[in-house]
């Protein structure tokens, strides 16, 4: 790998997207959601990028709004562990992490599932762990929406441990040793079927927020996916997640945070700027900007311009008009924030979204770009980033061919995959066999 010596290095990993506000539908370009073509577009242009890793979110449920299917969301995308399988067949060398949920799985049965992708990929499957927020998605199973927020937590970390201990099963030369689990959420016993893999455990991700989400990742993820993709929120949370990791024994380098963020490039930096302003309009057209603003309000708005002022009545801060999607924790508080702001500056709905709502982190000539996201690493308020398209399959393309030789250039960006495995993409040292 070439790289400039005391120069921190950037990670870079690609986030297949669509579900949510960022994608641009109505683009001709955007093409399928859900064919394996996509897939494999994005994760062999993140590779042709030298990236650490690809990324699948999860939904375990298609949300609802008003009582209907929401329309952002994706019906028919096919399950995480299954496209990335698949990927690792025409990948070499890149990461392929998927969120899955413990929760509602049981550690035996996804130990074997990512053990296996890391077998089949040569060592480079990676497990996002998520809790779920919400009950309603929980109905899609026996026991329905049955732990609250403390008890996610406390249920997932049980639920890694244990997966640690059935990979440990198997000796790193091979020996297959019977396991027990005896702990208040898992009692089991028996034998792992499948042995040691190339990375000893798959690189774990976290991505909750709470402090017991952030405690969680300092005791025992690898790598954290945060929304604070600002410099100024990014290094709050940077020093405070950091900061935990002594009390683990871990060292600053042993968890790497990555925010997820877009990007809009152009010729010059008035292109990109110009671009940036197209694409938020397509992002929220009048329809999204109601389906916005009723995520907020908990109210059916559809009888509200969207060129027109916002409602003058206040959210609903118990309703259940959104389904299977976080609502915001303080909806009477945004809604007066988002009415100030429409006020100050005398804009529309569908206005106060666009501005609102702008998930844009990065816009300018490849350069500006490049120059940014080197002093958002260099200046600790990240690891490196999740960068999230705003087109499927083809918004990295670009990125790929204008951006990434000017990181390399800027010696902040491998030239070349130094190792196999993504545990040696991240800097991560290797997990230590607990028999
Ligand atoms: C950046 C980010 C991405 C997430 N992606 C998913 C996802 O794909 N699927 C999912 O079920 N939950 C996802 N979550 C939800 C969290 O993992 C977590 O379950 C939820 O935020 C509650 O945890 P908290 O209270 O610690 O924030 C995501 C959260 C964040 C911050």
């Amino acid at each position: 790998m070439s790289t400039t010596p005391g120069r921190k290095q950037i990670h870079l990993a690609a986030h297949f997207p669509g579900v949510n506000s960022t994608t641009v539908w109505a683009d001709p370009r955007s093409g399928s959601q859900i064919d394996f073509s996509s897939f494999e577009h994005l994760a062999r242009t993140a590779e042709r990028g030298l990236f650490d890793f690809f990324f699948l979110a999860e939904g375990l449920r298609l949300r609802e709004h008003n009582g209907r299917i929401h329309d952002l969301d994706v019906v028919g995308r096919p399950e995480s562990i299954t496209v990335l399988n698949a990927l690792a067949a025409v990948t070499d060398r890149l990461g392929l992490a998927g969120t899955v949920n413990a929760t509602f799985n049981e550690p035996y049965e996804l130990a074997r599932r990512l053990a296996s992708l890391d077998h089949l990929s040569a060592g480079r499957a990676a497990w996002n762990v998520v809790t779920s927020s919400d009950a309603f998605t929980g109905e899609n199973f026996r026991r329905g929406g049955f732990l609250d927020r403390a008890d996610r937590y406390t249920r997932a970390a049980e639920f890694l441990a244990t997966a640690r201990e059935l990979w440990d099963s198997w000796t790193p030369e091979g020996r297959q040793r019977p396991f027990v689990h005896s702990g208040p959420q898992f009692g089991i016993e028996g034998e792992f079927t499948v042995p040691r893999s190339p990375q000893g455990h798959p690189v774990v991700i976290q991505a909750g927020d709470s402090a017991e989400g952030r405690e969680f990742a300092a005791s025992a993820a690898d790598v954290v996916f945060t929304r604070h993709s600002t410099p100024e929120a990014g290094r709050e949370f940077y020093a405070d997640v950091k900061g935990r990791l002594a009390r683990y024994g871990r060292e600053p380098g042993d968890l790497k945070i990555m925010p997820g963020v877009t990007y809009v490039l152009g010729d010059t930096d008035a292109e990109a700027q110009e671009h940036a302003g197209e694409i938020r309009r397509q992002q929220v057209s009048p329809q999204n900007a109601i389906l916005a603003l009723e995520q907020i309000w908990g109210r059916d708005l559809s009888g509200y311009d969207p060129d027109g002022p916002l409602p003058d009545i206040d959210p609903d801060p118990d309703s259940t008009l959104v389904q299977g999607r976080v609502r915001v924790a303080d909806p009477v508080g945004v809604a007066r924030k988002w009415r100030a702001l429409s006020e100050a500056k005398g804009l529309s709905i569908r206005q106060t979204v666009v501005e609102s709502t702008s998930r844009q982190s990065f816009v300018g000539s490849p350069g500006t770009v490049a120059a940014a996201l080197e002093e958002f690493v260099a200046t600790d308020a990240a690891d490196g980033f999740i960068l999230v398209p705003h087109l499927t399959p083809g918004g990295l393309d670009d990125f790929v061919d204008r951006v990434v030789p000017l990181l390399q250039e800027r010696g902040v960006f491998r030239t070349e995959y130094s190792g196999t495995t993504l545990r040696s993409h991240l800097g991560l040292p290797e997990p230590v066999w607990k028999g």
